[in-house]
């Protein structure tokens, strides 16, 4: 039976589901979720995330990595983890651009966060036997300092939708008319921390997933010591606006269309990830524009060190810088966190 077939029955027995259900089940369902069986990323895939843009990216990562890793008096050993690596690439290009440190690659204990077992398979034909694969952060041992970087996992954690209708928050839920899947309106508890008034049919989205995350990573690095970088498309500051989008061949659909047949996201929501992860006792550097804080990285130089190694390259890395700083790409819409342990000074976020 198919995915949108067995949500169907599910609604059938037990209700609609939320937002939130519906996305888990879309993107991990074991035998049919949309990161089990056929992420593509890529230009020939579904989406294209910053890595796969251009290597400059992780390289930059990597200089950012090893800045902290100094500034941490280099630990040895310490873990460097990635959230939802992909397909390797980034890491790959960390790495790369790390050894101007050896000793960093030596003290550094790779771990690969990654639940889909397709991907699983490109990062270890991408990154070689020497890299550790879990399905969780939590299956990372705990005991040695931590440099994390997750570029675009947030988006894809679950969120919960509400929209605000006759003067209160009632959830978005999704049930079935005759055999379609519909979105529909339930009532709902009292919000904490909602805002107590907002424009007819408005939409709030909260994410107890990706807070959980937040709140996971502070603990680490507040037991452990060390930082996190989390990249992604999002919201700066709270606010309102329903922004679940499904992607197929880089192109919008109706999220309710083919259930795990497309990439499903909403937007990251930062205020509430780094709010989370103060709340474990670390301090919080951003959000900063992707734009801004690759170029305080040293997004040009890096550009230029590539061309006048390989002149007839100059075009192309041009192009690359744009799409991955420029305001109308990349740039604005991106943007970038660090979660660190008190007197580090993570890179890129100005003074
Ligand atoms: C949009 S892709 C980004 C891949 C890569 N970071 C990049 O920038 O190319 C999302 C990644 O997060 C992974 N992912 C999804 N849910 C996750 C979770 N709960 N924890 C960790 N990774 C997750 C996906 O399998 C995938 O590797």
């Amino acid at each position: 039976m198919s995915l949108a077939a067995r949500i169907a029955d599910r609604i059938r027995t037990g209700g609609p589901m939320s937002v939130a259900e519906y996305m888990h089940l879309c993107l991990h369902d074991p035998r049919d979720g949309y990161y089990a069986t056929r992420p593509a990323l890529g230009d020939q895939g579904d989406f294209i995330t910053a890595p796969l843009v251009s290597q400059m990216f992780g390289e930059l990562i990597g200089l950012w990595m090893v800045d902290l890793w100094r500034q941490m008096d280099r630990p040895a050993p310490f873990r460097l983890v990635e959230l939802g690596p992909g397909d390797g690439t980034l890491m790959s290009d960390l790495l790369r651009a790390a050894r101007l440190d050896p000793a960093f690659g030596e003290a550094a204990e790779v771990w690969l966060v990654e639940p889909s077992r397709p991907l699983r398979d490109l990062q270890a034909h991408r990154l070689g036997p020497g890299v550790r694969q879990v399905d969780r952060l939590e299956d990372v041992p705990a005991g040695a300092p931590l440099l994390l970087v997750g570029n675009e996992v947030l988006d894809c954690l679950p969120a919960r939708q509400w929209e605000w209708r006759a003067g209160a928050w009632k959830e978005r839920r999704i049930g079935l008319d005759g055999d379609r899947l519909v979105f529909g309106l339930a009532p709902a508890p009292q919000l904490a921390s909602a805002p107590t008034a907002a424009p007819e049919g408005a939409v709030l989205e909260t994410s107890p997933a990706q807070e959980a995350l937040g709140a996971e990573i502070g603990a680490r690095i507040a037991s452990d010591g060390g930082a996190a970088l989390l990249l992604d498309y999002g919201r700066a500051t709270a606010g309102l606006g329903d922004t679940l989008q499904a992607v197929s061949g880089h192109r919008r659909e109706d999220p309710l269309a083919r259930p795990g047949q497309v990439d499903l996201t909403v937007h990251a929501d930062f205020p509430a990830v780094l709010a989370a992860a103060r709340r474990e006792g670390v301090e919080t550097a951003g959000p900063s524009s992707q734009g801004a804080f690759l170029h305080a990285l040293g997004l040009e130089s890096r550009a230029a060190a590539l061309g006048r190694a390989r002149p007839d390259e100059i075009p192309r890395l041009a192009r690359q810088v744009e799409r991955l700083a420029g305001p109308d790409q990349m740039g604005e819409l991106f943007l970038a966190v660090a979660l660190h342990s008190p007197g580090l000074q993570p890179p890129g976020f100005g003074a």
